[in-house]
């Protein structure tokens, strides 16, 4: 059944798959679509005011996607706060929420799943195995529901980026992806939704991803051209703070294979995944 509800000025928080095709479909042309999980921050923020900036009609999905997660704590403890992400989104001229429940997305019975090969068994892919799969069914189904012109994508999950281009190019999807800049805040951490579960003592060391990718970036700017050395810089970095409890990977991978590289000559992105107590952060940086 369709449950639209409005909130002051032209923002329609709509749940089901039905009411929102039809607002789309009656939408003018183009769509923006800004896919996210909510919790939002100025990274979003971002990515919302390229879509208003580039297309008539704005639409922005918020769904915590199930699928995504392997681990159920982890899917319990994400950030939520809807209250606060549809007072931002009004205040930034959103035109159409898409807020669907669980069920709405995945109805008893759904089987079908969209898995897009060696890309997503990589780097994040091997710590968190069917992540990919559950990212790009539900990007294909929010794609399928709100048929935008563009899609709007933070280079923050960089992996996620290479994962969607290679979905929208095998599934010939008539859908232009737009990869923004990661935002940091002042001392280099990327901003992310994960980063309230920082205790104050972890956030205070969380910058230190950021300073490893900036010595790899420092020594390729010098000439620097073995990945194994660039992997070996940032490795250090990463090991030289003993609140990193472990280290996931230190990559420096082709921007379309993600293969590892022995020598960079193209666009490279050098990227890092560590675990602070409970929390996993990545960030990543190109070079090019
Ligand atoms: O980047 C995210 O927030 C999610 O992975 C996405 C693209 C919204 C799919 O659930």
């Amino acid at each position: 059944m369709a449950q639209a509800q409005t909130i002051p000025d032209r923002i329609r928080v709509i749940s089901s798959n039905e009411e929102m095709s039809r607002a789309c479909r009656e939408a003018v042309k183009p769509i923006g679509l800004v896919p996210t999980m909510g919790a939002l921050h100025a990274g979003h923020l971002s990515l919302v005011e390229q879509a208003r900036a580039d297309n008539l009609t704005v639409v922005v999905s918020i769904f915590v996607n199930p699928a995504q997660f392997g681990d159920q704590v982890d899917l319990a403890n994400y950030p939520r706060d809807m209250a606060g992400d549809l007072d931002l989104l009004r205040r930034h001229g959103v035109d159409l929420v898409y807020a669907p429940t669980v069920e709405e997305v995945y109805p008893p019975g759904f089987n079908t799943w969209v898995d897009v090969g060696p890309l997503a068994e990589k780097l994040e892919g091997i710590h968190r195995p069917g992540h990919f799969r559950g990212v790009a069914t539900v990007v294909s189904k929010l794609f399928n529901v709100t048929r935008p012109n563009r899609a709007y994508f933070g280079q923050k999950d960089g992996q996620q980026t290479v994962v969607i281009q290679k979905l929208v190019k095998d599934l010939d999807m008539d859908v232009e992806l737009v990869v923004m800049p990661t935002i940091r805040e002042p001392d280099g951490l990327a901003l992310s939704s994960r980063n309230v579960q920082l205790s104050p003592d972890q956030r205070e060391a969380a910058p230190v991803l950021h300073r490893a990718l900036c010595q790899a970036y420092e020594q390729w700017r010098d000439g620097e051209r073995r990945g194994d050395t660039l992997r070996e810089t940032a490795r250090k970095v990463l090991q030289s703070e003993p609140r990193v409890d472990s280290i996931d990977y230190v990559s420096v991978a082709d921007m379309t294979t993600l293969g590892e590289v022995e020598r960079v000559e193209d666009r490279v992105m050098v990227s890092v995944a560590v675990q602070m107590g409970s929390v996993r952060l990545i960030d990543n940086i190109v070079l090019e």
